[in-house]
């Protein structure tokens, strides 16, 4: 089994204009970001490079009408190197915009298109949660083909920036909904690839043991000091999402995504707080069906890490999670009694990638009753 793949190269940079001067930007370059992203950290450096705001082509995450639009409106023979900076979205996007145009929008994520690598990718996240910088997936809202909307991971390591830039200082400007929910995100990057039954190497678990170290410090300050303690913890907090992307290009994420991707796609509910939604239940579950095993050492990394014992470890990092972002039921978000099986059908569908993964065996009961229980 492949161990480790790290394959762009990391940096660390105390500001964006020291990043722009290490990688001369200039005419040749794109900068793919959000216009609330450039004013504060880039505009008064008056960079000589082609700039593009997602948001003119639509709001919230990829969609493949947003990409569409974006390819129409930005023509390959106009840049060499694509600099993506933002969150998971922004970089999901650079990551397609990157390729060859072998084919549609739609083709690509339904794997009907060849993924082929043209320009030179270089991500900057600014949000602390998808790990998108490092791994070799981009994620879109697509529609399948009983018109239903899900979210579709394109995966090919062809996908993966060559070059990665961690800028601390850029999450300043991230407001706490989106801060809190990109954490969580991370920090069940690490927990799904920690308890992958198959694919668990021993890369991805020392990755993921020290983000969910970095991570839950830093919700534990958070908890104590307030919501402004996150401000001396940026470095921790894009590390450990950084950390948490390694683990899981590895080992893979499972039943929370593959659960959450519908739930998303459908109300739009933001990546890492869908994800919330279904996170503790999942971990109960595999509690409950399968105590023995890898979740045993799960809970004594928490409880080592919380304090607590192993038999409460699950409570206490619910808890925690609580004092950090309210959890909602999933009617809240729109969710309906009919969606229990629409969504079930959707996972098995869609997801495979994703189900393999699971701790458990991730039947239609199960998932059914998951859905039943979070609703
Ligand atoms: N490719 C992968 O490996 C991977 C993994 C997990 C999730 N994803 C995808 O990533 C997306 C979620 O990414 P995310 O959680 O980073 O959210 P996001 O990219 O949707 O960003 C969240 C919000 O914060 C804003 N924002 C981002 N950085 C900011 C900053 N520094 N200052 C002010 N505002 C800022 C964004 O514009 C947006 O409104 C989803 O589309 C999800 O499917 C991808
Ligand atoms: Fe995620």
């Amino acid at each position: 089994m492949r161990e480790i793949l790290i394959k762009g190269q990391l940096h660390k940079f105390e500001s964006f204009e020291e990043f722009a001067e290490e990688f001369q930007l200039g005419s040749e370059d794109l900068i793919l970001t959000n216009e609330f992203i450039y004013q504060p950290f880039m505009k008064e450096l008056n960079l000589d490079c082609q700039i593009v705001f997602q948001e003119k082509f639509g709001a919230g995450e990829p969609s493949e009408e947003m990409i569409t639009e974006i390819f129409k409106a930005v023509k390959p023979e106009s840049f060499k190197r694509l600099i993506a900076v933002g969150g998971g979205a922004i970089m999901d996007i650079g990551k397609v915009l990157s390729l060859k145009r072998t084919g549609s929008v739609h083709d690509l994520y339904f794997k009907k298109a060849e993924v082929v690598q043209e320009k030179e990718l270089i991500a900057i996240p600014t949000t602390c949660g998808t790990g998108s910088e490092v791994t070799n997936i981009s994620v879109a809202i697509v529609r399948d083909d009983n018109g239903n909307t899900t979210k579709l991971g394109l995966v090919s390591d062809l996908l993966i920036p060559s070059s990665v830039c961690l800028i601390p200082q850029m999450l300043k400007t991230l407001p706490y909904a989106p801060f809190a929910s990109s954490a969580i995100d991370a920090l069940i990057h690490a927990v799904e690839s920690y308890l992958s039954p198959s694919r668990a190497t021993m890369t991805s678990e020392l990755y993921g043991v020290k983000a969910m170290e970095l991570i839950l410090e830093g919700f534990r300050r958070i908890r104590d000091q307030g919501r402004d303690a996150r401000f001396e913890y940026f470095d921790e907090f894009i590390t450990a999402s950084c950390y948490a992307g390694i683990a899981f290009l590895q080992a893979g994420c499972a039943t929370v995504h593959a659960m959450s991707f519908p739930l998303g796609g459908t109300y739009h509910v933001p990546h890492g707080e869908s994800n919330y939604a279904l996170f503790g239940k999942v971990l109960e579950k595999y509690d409950a069906i399968k105590p023995e095993g890898k979740i045993m050492e799960f809970k004594q990394t928490i409880a080592r890490i919380l304090g607590g014992t192993p038999e409460h470890a699950i409570f206490n990092l619910k808890e925690l999670l609580e004092t950090i972002l309210h959890l909602k039921p999933l009617r809240e978000y729109g969710f309906k009694k009919e969606d229990i099986d629409i969504f079930t059908d959707s996972v098995i569908e869609n997801q495979q990638r994703l189900v393999v993964n699971s701790y458990v065996p991730l039947t239609k009961e199960l998932i059914k009753e998951i859905y039943q229980e979070t609703m």
